[in-house]
């Protein structure tokens, strides 16, 4: 319990925890067997200083603590590691409710999307709001996020589909503390006459600012958006300008997602609900994370991922909301991984190192943050539950009690 002195912040220690539970081993990203290897202390605490974790064990062993220490009593209580979204579209104004009640009616996403409404309705919007109101809207959602347990959340721009609103967008999210990703071939916006001149535009006059701002390019290959070729050409461009690469694909039909995320070695590659199985062994074959997102599917009543079948290939899997006002408006991580047991099959186990470590590796922060061990970040959320499956046992349950971000108790109830 010796060591150097914290820089910043006081000491905080977390007692009395029914279970400590964190993804197991010190690699990233988890595949295989080790996806599904959780390590659970119980009785537990967790120290925490100058926003890291230094020290966790079973009270037990808790060593008397010299000088000033806040304390949080976790009896009743699990802890995880603060859980970490890497796929949302938290940047947008305004809101598709009467889209909502249509496509409850029957009305199909594709279709309204065809006729200029869906995506390009939420492109009216944000272009119509100014950078203030679009950070407000941030910290909005990044505040639902935090609530339902997520500390680190990823965000894309992708509603602007101008200069300068794809890149108000992505000052208003780093502004917010959001991982940033330039969704800059989300929809072909209406002044342009097809995807080649919108994407002649956005590599020439947003690229290069764009790149400055974010940390990844992400790019919509669909029927309807951009295909492989248009797609190939947006990614090179923006992996020569230094991002990191994403990848909607296989949403609705297979148009080589899969095989482009692996040629250029993106980060990932995410949705995948049309998936088949080729593409499947592509994916475990390679290093490119399968990013689920059973709300979506769920939302859209489209059908779930291969999940199982890509676990037990072999590929590295995370999970995520994709939160966004159209095909997922749920920024609740807990939700999805009730849904990545019940309709993706996988284990709580699984589902828990999809939405920390490997979530993190996703967006290049796993050495840092997705595990409650001493040295990363302090990222913690306080679940009130005696055995921590809670986390995807409960239902839309509103289990998270505490929040610790960095280190400081940023949500309680
Ligand atoms: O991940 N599929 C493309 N983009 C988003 C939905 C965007 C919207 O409907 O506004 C998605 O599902
Ligand atoms: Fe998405």
């Amino acid at each position: 319990m010796t060591g150097p002195k914290p820089t910043t912040g006081l000491r905080l220690l977390v007692r009395d925890l029914e279970q400590l539970a964190t993804p197991a081993g010190n690699g990233a990203p988890l595949r295989g067997d080790a996806l599904g290897r959780v390590e659970v202390l119980e009785n537990a605490f967790v120290l925490c200083e100058g926003g890291r974790v230094t020290a966790t064990g079973r009270m037990l062993e808790l060593p008397p603590l010299q000088g000033e220490v806040e304390e949080l009593d976790g009896s009743g209580c699990c802890a995880v590691p603060g859980l970490v979204d890497c796929h949302t579209h938290a940047c947008f104004a305004g809101d598709r409710a009467e889209e909502f009640a249509l496509r409850a009616g029957g009305a199909g996403y594709e279709e309204l999307h065809a006729a200029g409404g869906g995506i390009l309705s939420t492109v009216r919007a944000t272009r119509a709001a100014g950078e203030a109101e679009l950070r407000a809207a941030v910290r909005r959602h990044r505040e639902w996020m935090l609530r339902a347990g997520t500390t680190t959340f990823e965000s894309k721009s992708g509603y602007g589909l101008d200069r300068e609103t794809e890149l108000a967008s992505l000052r208003a999210i780093v502004g917010e503390e959001g991982v940033p990703t330039w969704l800059g071939a989300h929809a072909v916006p209406p002044e342009f006459e097809d995807a080649d001149s919108y994407l002649d535009f956005a590599l020439a006059e947003v690229l290069p600012e764009a790149a400055r701002l974010a940390e990844a390019a992400d790019v919509f290959l669909e029927q309807g958006a951009f295909d492989a070729t248009q797609a190939r050409r947006y990614l090179k461009a923006c992996r020569d300008a230094g991002l990191a690469l994403r990848l909607h694909g296989d949403q609705f039909t297979e148009q080589g997602a899969v095989p482009l995320a692996v040629e250029l070695a993106a980060r990932s590659v995410d949705h995948l609900e049309a998936t088949g199985q080729e593409g499947v062994r592509l994916l475990a074959a390679s290093d490119v994370v399968a990013v689920l997102l059973p709300v979506s599917a769920l939302f859209l009543g489209r059908p779930m991922p291969p999940a199982r079948a890509l676990v037990d290939a072999g590929a590295a899997v995370a999970l995520a909301t994709d939160f966004n006002p159209g095909s997922s408006f749920c920024e609740s991580l807990p939700i999805v991984c009730s849904l990545a047991c019940t309709q993706l099959h996988l284990s709580p186990e699984e589902a828990l190192v999809a939405c920390t470590v490997n979530a993190a590796h996703v967006l290049g922060r796993a050495d840092r943050i997705g595990r409650a061990v001493p040295g990363y970040d302090a990222d913690l959320i306080l679940l009130e539950a005696r055995d921590w499956r809670h986390l995807a046992y409960h239902l839309g349950g509103d289990l998270v009690t505490t929040v610790i971000r960095r280190g400081e108790v940023a949500f309680t109830r």
